[in-house]
């Protein structure tokens, strides 16, 4: 019988845990109230677990109850986050019309921004070196008086870089500039306080750390004022209307209990094994780490493979391995963040990213090694 297929896409997505999907059971079809009927018990019961679910997660991240404010996810927090924080600033009469952001960012960012872009903002797309990580000079100067928000992932979900939050919030901060994170790739994955570090709005996502998918997290920091982006309700402190997800609520409560209990030894383990990956696949000769081998997510390696074409590795590489190619974010286009490195279209192409997970086993790293080792080989020969 065949391999199994291994999967090593923890970026894309991470399995919901066991005990995650345990904690959510009561709240589908036994506990089903809507946590807004606040006139009968099941209601208030319902309430009472969103609320639970709000406090551990605040105090996860070390901020208040009210700071939390739940959505459908990153992509959402980020609209409502970026969208949000430039319509707040028209509704009031301000004059920021600058906003900035990294060119490696996810379209998530990217796409709300450029269309910020063509309704009355300017944007900036700040390049990167090949290491990925931001140059704070550069970026100290490219703010203006008119700059109304900057913009940069925590942790880059492609080459797993991760930025100098705390000395951009710092930049920031001098200036009366608002800095939103999105931390859907870091959050669970390495210590990641917002109020500590000068973050002004934090986006979050469940499914990145062993939670359900559709539930995602804004973290707003006292004082800064949003529009709504979705109507239709008082939920969320008005901020965003529509009926609570109870157990995906708490299922995300659960899944970032378990994974910041974890989340040191994790990362250690996990280190260890994209070494041994890295070591297992650098001695084919050409092969390219993306991005600055440090700081970068523990679980994360992007490669790229020189003699090889990227479709016909992907072919190869299918049956045995679930992993992400050089164009798999953007339809069948190569990678926009391999691309702000320097590399050309077809060495972007050529690139893998491998994301290993908390079930990733020493012995799934050796095969798949092996079977990167026997695709390249077999496609340079031919
Ligand atoms: C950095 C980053 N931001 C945002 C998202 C979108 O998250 P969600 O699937 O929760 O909307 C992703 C997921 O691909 C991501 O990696």
């Amino acid at each position: 019988m065949a391999d199994p297929v291994i999967y090593l896409d923890h970026q894309a997505t991470t399995p919901c845990e066991p005990a995650v999907v345990q904690a959510m059971a009561p709240w589908w079809s036994e506990q089903f109230a809507n946590p807004a009927s606040r006139s009968h018990r099941p209601g208030l019961l319902a309430a009472a677990a969103v609320e639970q679910a709000r406090g551990q997660i605040a105090t996860a991240l070390g901020v208040e109850p009210a700071a939390v404010v739940f959505t459908s996810g990153a992509t959402e927090a980020n609209n409502l986050a970026l969208k949000g924080l430039a319509e707040a600033e028209l509704q009031a009469g301000g004059s920021r019309r600058h906003l900035l952001c990294l060119s490696t960012e996810h379209r998530a960012v990217l796409d709300p921004l450029r269309y910020l872009s063509r309704h009355g903002f300017e944007l900036t797309e700040l390049a990167v070196p090949a290491s990925g990580l931001v140059d704070l000079e550069q970026l100290g100067q490219q703010l203006r008086p008119s700059t109304l928000l900057v913009s940069v992932m925590a942790a880059n979900n492609e080459i797993g870089v991760l930025q100098p939050l705390g000395a951009i919030a710092e930049l920031c901060r001098a200036r009366g500039i608002r800095f939103h994170c999105d931390g859907a790739q870091a959050v669970g994955h390495i210590p990641l306080q917002p109020a500590e570090l000068g973050i002004d709005l934090l986006s979050l996502s469940a499914h990145k750390l062993y939670g359900p998918k559709g539930i995602g997290v804004l973290v707003v920091a006292p004082g800064v004022t949003l529009a709504p982006q979705l109507h239709g309700g008082s939920q969320e402190q008005g901020l965003r209307a529509g009926s609570l997800p109870v157990p995906l609520i708490v299922g995300l409560a659960k899944a970032l209990e378990l994974a910041l209990a974890d989340q040191p030894a994790r990362a250690q383990r996990l280190e260890a094994l994209r070494e041994q990956l890295w070591h297992g696949i650098e001695g084919l000769g050409g092969v390219h780490r993306n991005g600055a081998a440090a700081p970068r997510l523990a679980h994360n390696l992007n490669v790229w493979i020189e003699g090889v074409e990227g479709s016909a590795l992907q072919r190869q590489l299918r049956p045995h391995l679930a992993i992400s190619s050089g164009s798999a974010c953007s339809q069948g286009e190569p990678s926009h963040v391999l691309q702000a490195l320097g590399l050309s279209r077809q060495q972007a192409s050529a690139a893998l990213r491998f994301g290993l997970g908390r079930h990733t086993t020493a012995a799934e790293i050796d095969r798949a090694a092996e079977r990167v080792q026997e695709a390249v080989s077999a496609l340079r020969r031919a």
